[in-house]
């Protein structure tokens, strides 16, 4: 890593579909080590900020930076070998391959490469499977997942989903994790594991968050700072005790006639 201040940098990104600003220059950063809350109304621009910073989405205009190196339009494979993840609100594991193959097949990403090599280099292909079940294995018990090893991941609860979904993130040497709507579909106990889980991955391994999500008390509990969106822009960005108390976002939340 350079010495960079900002792990993360977004200048003035924008989105528009047809018609539609999804999002309309939006600036942030975010620093190493920090972890940062990304809030705001259903259809704010939040996912569609985290698409076009985890090279899903082209944008429109403005620029994406990691470690001061411009990325903006990498696609997200490139960038997973820089130490972007991300995870998804709906989990994408694959239902009927177990907990452990799950973390098996994130680690092993370029099967291109590895078709190729296990003709010419089969020693070589045979220890990094071993490498790769080891970190699975390491993952399943960080996550304080190894009772479900072998069970099928569509099995699991939407927590032990949430919880797998990081451990794909620990499948690489992850810099930067995106995570959209950790809390989403959890219990309120397995709510507190997936918050000590992410603490526990930002302070013993390193790990830098950017986290969009609706349970405020996840937000409160793990963010330094809050960037909070409404109508595809930034409305203020602050601690949340900032944010708890600032009119606008309790107008942006709750104005007009819902309440
Ligand atoms: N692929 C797409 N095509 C058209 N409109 C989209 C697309 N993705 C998102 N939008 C629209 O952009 C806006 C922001 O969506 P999104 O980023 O998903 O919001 P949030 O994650 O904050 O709920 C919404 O109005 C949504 O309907
Ligand atoms: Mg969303």
């Amino acid at each position: 890593m350079t010495g960079a201040t900002s792990l993360l940098r977004v200048e003035e990104l924008a989105k528009n579909y047809g018609g539609l600003q999804a999002v309309r220059g939006v600036s942030f950063d975010v620093r190493p080590g920090g972890i940062t809350g990304l809030i705001g109304p259903n259809g704010a621009g939040k996912t569609t900020c985290f698409n076009m910073i985890a090279g899903a989405e082209t944008p429109s205009a403005g620029k994406v930076f990691l470690d001061d190196e411009d990325v903006t339009g990498v696609p997200t494979n490139r960038l997973y070998h820089k130490g972007l993840m991300r995870t998804f609100q709906l989990s994408h594991e694959y239902a009927r391959m177990t907990s452990l193959e799950n973390l098996m097949v994130a680690g092993a990403h370029q099967t291109g490469e590895n078709l190729f090599k296990s003709w010419f280099r089969p020693a070589e292909v045979a220890a990094r499977e071993g490498e790769i079940l080891e970190r699975a294995r390491d993952a399943l018990d960080f996550l304080g997942l190894t009772h479900v090893t072998d069970e099928l991941a569509g099995n699991l609860s939407g927590g032990q989903k949430k919880l797998l979904e990081l451990g794909r993130t620990m499948m690489h040497d992850a810099k930067l994790v995106l995570l959209d709507e950790p809390g989403a579909g959890v219990n309120p106990t397995l709510m507190l594991e997936v918050i000590r889980m992410i603490r526990r991955l930002n302070e013993e391994r390193g790990y830098t968050f950017c986290i969009i999500e609706h349970d405020m008390d996840l937000i409160a509990d793990l963010c330094e700072k809050t960037i909070v969106l409404a109508e595809g822009r930034i409305l203020m960005q602050g601690t949340m005790a900032e944010v708890r108390n600032d009119e606008r976002v309790i107008d942006a939340y709750f104005g007009g006639d819902v309440v």
